[in-house]
C-alpha cells in the first residue's frame, strides 16, 4: 500500500501546477529569462513522469496565462517557440507512455503554427488512457468564466435554456475543463502564495501546496513531498470530521 512514503490508495486524481520562478532562477545565474523557461522543461518532464508513475490521472500545467501576452515581445515569441519545440519533441514519449494531451484556454489566440502543432499532438494522443496532460495556454479563469456566462446568456436569449436550468453542473459544462475532474491538489512553486487567475471555479475545494523551490529546480521528489503533504490533510468539503468518519464506515 505504501510506496515512496505515499499511500497508493489515496492518490489525487488531478493535480494542477502553477510553474513559477523560471525568470528568477535564470536571473540568479545571470542568464536570460528564456534560459529559465528552457530549463523549466526538465521539471515538466519530471512532473509528468512521476505523476504517471504513481497513478495520477490528470496533470494540468499553467504554461501561459492571458496576462503573459503583456511580457516583452521576444520573451513571448521564445516561449511559443519553446512550446512548439517541446510538444514536437515529447510527442513520442507521450505515445510510448500512453499519455493524452489536452489544452485549455483561448487557444485560437496562439500563433498559427503553435495552434496547429498543438492540435496535431492532441489528435495523435487522443486515445491514450494512462494519464491526461492538460496544458493551460493563453488561459485565465476570469476569461473562462466570462466566456461561460456569455455562452449561457446566448442560450437563454435563444430560449434553448431557462435561468432555472443554470445549475452548478450545467455551468461547469460551459468551462474549458468540462470532462476533467476538479483538481484535489494545486501546487505552486517559487514561494508565491497566489492563485493568479488559475482554475478559480475548479479549485473551490482543492488543497493548496506552496514550495519555495523555483520551477526549474522542481524534481520528482518535490512532487512526492507535495503528495505526502496532501495525504496528511483531511478534506472535509464543509462537513465535520464526525460526519466524514461516519460516511467512511
Ligand atoms: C513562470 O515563470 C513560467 C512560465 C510563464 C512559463 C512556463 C513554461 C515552461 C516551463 C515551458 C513548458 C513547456 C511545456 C510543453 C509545458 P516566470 O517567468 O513567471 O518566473 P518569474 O516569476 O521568476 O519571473
Amino acid at each position: 500500500m505504501i510506496d515512496n512514503g505515499i499511500d497508493k490508495s489515496r492518490i489525487p486524481k488531478h493535480v494542477a501546477v502553477i510553474m513559477d520562478g523560471n525568470g528568477r532562477w535564470a536571473k540568479q545565474k545571470g542568464k536570460s529569462r528564456i534560459f529559465g523557461h528552457k530549463n523549466g522543461v526538465r521539471a515538466v518532464r519530471d512532473t509528468i513522469e512521476i505523476a504517471a508513475e504513481i497513478g495520477v490521472k490528470f496533470v494540468t500545467l499553467y504554461a501561459f496565462s492571458t496576462e503573459n501576452w503583456n511580457r516583452p515581445k521576444d520573451e513571448v515569441s521564445s516561449l511559443m517557440e519553446l512550446l512548439v519545440f517541446t510538444i514536437n519533441k515529447e510527442i513520442k514519449t507521450l505515445m510510448e507512455n500512453d499519455i493524452a494531451l489536452q489544452a485549455i484556454g483561448d487557444l485560437k489566440s496562439l500563433p498559427k503554427n503553435c495552434y496547429r502543432e498543438l492540435m496535431k499532438a492532441i489528435e495523435k494522443t487522443s486515445s491514450n488512457k494512462r494519464m491526461t496532460l492538460v496544458l493551460a495556454l493563453s488561459y485565465s479563469s476570469k476569461w473562462e468564466i466570462m466566456n461561460a456566462v456569455k455562452e449561457i446568456a446566448k442560450q437563454v436569449e435563444l430560449k434553448k435554456m431557462t435561468t432555472e436550468d443554470i445549475t452548478e453542473e450545467n455551468f461547469a459544462s460551459y468551462l474549458c475543463t468540462t470532462n476533467i475532474p476538479d483538481p484535489e491538489l494545486l501546487i505552486r512553486t517559487s514561494g508565491e502564495h497566489r492563485i493568479s487567475n488559475f482554475l478559480l471555479w475548479q479549485i473551490a475545494y482543492s488543497e493548496l501546496y506552496f514550495t519555495e523551490k523555483l520551477w526549474p529546480d522542481f524534481r520528482k521528489e518535490d512532487f512526492i513531498t507535495a503528495i505526502t503533504d496532501f495525504q496528511k490533510r483531511e478534506r472535509r468539503f464543509g462537513k465535520t470530521s464526525e460526519q466524514l468518519s461516519n460516511m467512511m464506515q
